[in-house]
Order: C-alpha cells, then sequence, then structure tokens
C-alpha cells in the first residue's frame, strides 16, 4: 500500500432535500447526526491506515457538499475543477476550487460539465470516464488535455449507477471491480479488453454501492454491506475494510463518493 492524501467534508448540513438520482427520496428522513457519526469513523478509518486526510469546512445549504469525490479531479498535483450538472450542487464547484486555491494548489476551471472523482477515475495507464448522466463527453477531451493522460471513455446505462465510481472501483494502478450491466453493450467490450482479470461485481453488491470503494493498493474500504464482494477482493489477495455509510446511501453515496484523492507529484 502507498500511504494516500485524501480531501473529506464533514457531513454537518447533509440531508436529502431534493432529488436529483434515484436513491434520494426527500420524504425519508435522514439522521444527520449518524451521518456524522458514520462518516467520522471512515475518516478515522483512513487515519488508522496511515492516511493523511485533509477537512473542507463544509457550508450551509449545500448537503450533498459531504461528497468530495465530486469537487474536483486532482493527477499529478495538477486540480481540474468541477462543474456540477444540476443547479442544487452548482455552488460546490467554487467552493472546492477555494480550498485548492488556499491549500497552494494551481488550479483549473472547468468549461464542461463534469462531476470530479464521480466520473474521472486513474490507473496507472488510463483516466477511466463515465457519461451518459453527469459528466459530459467533452470533459473527457477537457481532461486529457490537462492531465496529459490516456482517457477512456465509458458509456453508464442504468441510472442508479450515475457516477462512475457508483459502478466501478480501481484496485490498485492495475485492474479494476465493476458491475457489467452498468455499461454500455460497447463499454463493456473495452473493459474486458483493457482488464481481463477484472472482479465482476453482483447485481446485490452493487446495489448497496458495493463499489463505491476506495483502494490504497493493498486495503479496500468498502460499504459493509457487500459481503460478497469483499469475499471476491480476499480472493484476490486484497484486504477488505468494511464500514457503514448507510445514512449517506440515502443519497446514492458511499466511501468513495466522500474521498477526493490529491495526487502529488
Ligand atoms: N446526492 C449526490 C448526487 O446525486 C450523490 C453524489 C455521490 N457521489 C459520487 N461520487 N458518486 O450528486
Amino acid at each position: 500500500m502507498t500511504p494516500r492524501r485524501y480531501l473529506m467534508c464533514q457531513p454537518t448540513y447533509f440531508a436529502v432535500d431534493y432529488a436529483i438520482n434515484p436513491w434520494m427520496d426527500p420524504a425519508v428522513p435522514v439522521d444527520t447526526e449518524l451521518a456524522v457519526r458514520q462518516w467520522t469513523e471512515l475518516r478515522d478509518t483512513y487515519r488508522r491506515l496511515g492516511h493523511t486526510v485533509d477537512e473542507i469546512a463544509p457550508i450551509p445549504g449545500l448537503p450533498d457538499m459531504v461528497f468530495a469525490a465530486n469537487g474536483a479531479t486532482v493527477v499529478d498535483g495538477i486540480v481540474y475543477g468541477a462543474q456540477f450538472r444540476y443547479p442544487e450542487r452548482a455552488a460546490e464547484a467554487p467552493a472546492y476550487l477555494n480550498w485548492f486555491v488556499s491549500a497552494g494548489f494551481t488550479t483549473h476551471a472547468a468549461k464542461e460539465i463534469n462531476e470530479g472523482e464521480g466520473d474521472l477515475l486513474l490507473t496507472d495507464r488510463f483516466l477511466l470516464a463515465g457519461t451518459g448522466f453527469r459528466t459530459e463527453l467533452a470533459a473527457h477531451a477537457e481532461a486529457q488535455e490537462l492531465f496529459g493522460r490516456p482517457v477512456i471513455t465509458l458509456q453508464l446505462v442504468d441510472p442508479r449507477y450515475y457516477h462512475l465510481d457508483t459502478a466501478l472501483t480501481v484496485l490498485g494502478g492495475t485492474n479494476v471491480a465493476y458491475l457489467p450491466d452498468a455499461f454500455s453493450p460497447a463499454s463493456q467490450r473495452v473493459l474486458a479488453q483493457l482488464f481481463p482479470n477484472a472482479v465482476l461485481s453482483t447485481p446485490d453488491d452493487a446495489a448497496v454501492l458495493g463499489l463505491n470503494a476506495v483502494c490504497d493498493g493493498t486495503h479496500v474500504v468498502l460499504p459493509v454491506q457487500a459481503r460478497g464482494l469483499a469475499d471476491q477482493l480476499a480472493a484476490k489477495g486484497l484486504v477488505p475494510v468494511p464500514v457503514d455509510l448507510s445514512e449517506l446511501l440515502k443519497a446514492g453515496g458511499g466511501p468513495k463518493c466522500c474521498t477526493l484523492e490529491l495526487r502529488t507529484p
């Protein structure tokens, strides 16, 4: 495992006040204090595993700001800002960019709609880029020009898996786990060519957002409910680290959504 640096945002103002994905139902009550306890456990888990966690201050009126993965994409210290699909989350993009400026990063505001690491996932060789629900195809080209990493476009087709990081997990630098049915038939063929030894998730494990996981090369922090996936990962020699984020699942989020990796050269 290599020690990582992550950015997280405490869910102080977490709520489900609007519905921009099929997981969100404003009629279902949310326990914000429980969300904070679960999130704190996730943060402390990363620290126990030897990682550094930075925190961005939450802003009232931005209930989804806890999902830091959407705030930007950071590769080789280059920060590509987000630009959100829905107006409910629009103000998060400048909030995250401001954090990066004060942390000393050079930032690049996005011209195209993209939801950060929700749809842009890095392997050693590629930047895997989802589209279909949130991030625009044009943002894939924008990211490739900015980072100089080959971008592989993947078409998402199931509204429950609206971000790439709900349907696919990067395992170390060279392999992935994913739910084939979340992708178009052609994108499934692309994934099969690039990752012949991939872990294929069952629909049941994906349906508890089991693929919304964070791997440091050795450990995979994933939702506790995804037991089958944990066994599959263990069979590959990885160490599953289960966490319970049941409150955040009500907004369609899991561990990876709460975690933005700060990759510096
Ligand atoms: N409610 C949020 C939205 O729909 C959840 C975002 C989850 N983040 C992620 N990286 N998948 O935008």
